[in-house]
């Protein structure tokens, strides 16, 4: 078994646990500050780029093939580089990045670059430098310079107890992520701007240790982008909205994402409109795997709300949430999960949570297994992410 370290995007905790819920909390071996360390099952390993695919929360993913002292780094870069590239022709594409330090030494990534390039030149091979000023090199250049495919970026990740020395196999494909957010055939700026790495960082929370049989349920379905993400991961899925219009906008997106994307395991997709508040078995007679939802933040707003504007929205969504929590609770079994976010507001650094959910949920009959938040800066209204399972 190997060791691989995952570099953790933004929001460190959320990504953490989806990691977690994918690959299982036995095959942790350490979190650090931009890292979490897990021992890989061999199938996962021969699929890196699909793991990688499947991980919203993942930047990218490295084989460590070593573990250092700081004065001994240089010598296994040698030894690295000479073992795998003795038989390379061409150009190599060259990259450093040092993790988990809050400020990467400068100095080590110059000495190291400097050493790298003269074995290189020595192995008969002209290579090209991807960092910029000897800082660590950017997750987007190693994805646009190719540097998996036409070289190789090495990590030296710091860690509490070792140094471990690896190289990425696997990157966040930035183009597709983009494909699915800007150009499936429906969009619409006021209901639909749920990241596809966000849907599918929910639906794995939602789906622990990824099981064959599985159907999700997004009763707020909007323009469709968790479906088009459950779909992605080979999972069934059922959607419904209150709107018509975003029936039809679902129905074209899921369309598209199966002929253009063509996911494992050929899934089905059933699309309907509902008021999610008056849910019955004669419309989701399905057994449902786990709810992954957006759900309705409240009205699009333009400016930070009053505090009576604001007391009014969570009286209205608190409505909305215990009506549908209720009617699921019916028609689902025991082991259901729901994964779902929940309205907050930011002013500067100040975020205003949804109040007393906890007694909501409990009174729906949920208990709250985990709470994320999940703002931007430029957002005055954020999402908490919510896991919820049956009493
Ligand atoms: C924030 S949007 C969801 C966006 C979605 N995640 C997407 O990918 O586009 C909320 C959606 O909830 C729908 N909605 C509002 N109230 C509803 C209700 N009572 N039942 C069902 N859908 C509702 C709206 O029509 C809207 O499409």
């Amino acid at each position: 078994m190997n060791l691989y370290a995952f570099e953790l995007g933004r929001k460190k905790e959320l990504c953490l646990a989806e990691l977690l819920s994918v690959l299982g909390e036995k095959n942790l071996l350490e979190k650090n500050m931009d890292t979490a360390i897990f021992k890989l099952k061999e199938s996962q390993e021969k699929n890196i780029q699909s793991l990688q695919d499947s991980l919203g929360g993942t930047i990218k993913i490295v084989k460590i093939f070593k573990t250092a002292q700081k004065n001994q780094i240089k010598d296994i870069v040698k030894e690295y580089l000479e073992e795998n590239f003795k038989d390379r022709t061409g150009k190599i594409n060259f990259s450093l990045t040092i993790l988990n330090q809050k400020f990467p030494d400068k100095i080590l990534i110059k000495n190291l670059l400097i050493s790298s390039k003269k074995i290189l030149k020595e192995l008969g091979l002209n290579s090209r430098f991807v960092n910029q000023n000897f800082g660590n090199t950017k997750p987007s250049t190693i994805y646009k310079a190719r540097v998996i495919e036409k070289g190789v970026d090495i990590n030296i990740i710091y860690s509490d107890k070792t140094i471990y020395i690896g190289n990425t196999v696997a990157i966040q494909d930035i183009d597709s992520y983009s494909l699915r957010d800007f150009n499936r055939p429906k969009r619409d700026a006021l209901v639909g701007m749920l990241p596809p790495k966000l849907a599918q960082v929910m639906i794995n929370l939602a789906v622990p240790e990824a099981k064959d049989k599985t159907t999700i349920y997004d009763p707020f379905c909007g323009t469709g982008v968790i479906p088009m993400e459950g779909l992605l991961l080979g999972y069934d899925v059922i959607g419904s909205d209150i709107d018509q219009r975003m029936v039809e906008y679902t129905t074209e997106n899921c369309d598209w994402l199966i002929k253009n994307f063509r996911p494992k395991n050929s899934p089905s997709f059933r699309i309907f409109k509902n008021d999610a508040k008056f849910l019955t078995k004669n419309l989701l007679p399905e057994n449902i795997t786990a709810i992954v939802t957006e759900g309705y933040l409240g009205p699009a707003l333009t400016k930070y709300p009053l505090e009576e504007e604001q007391e009014k929205i969570f009286r209205e969504l608190s409505n909305l949430h215990l009506n549908w929590l209720k009617q699921v609770h019916e028609l689902t079994n025991k082991n259901l999960r729901i994964v779902m976010c929940l309205t907050g507001f930011k002013k500067n650094t100040s975020i205003t949570h949804f109040p007393r959910f906890k007694e909501l949920a409990t009174f729906a009959g949920y208990k709250i297994e985990d709470t994320y938040s999940y703002d931007r800066e430029d957002q005055i209204v954020i999402r908490d992410i919510v896991i919820l399972t049956k009493i």
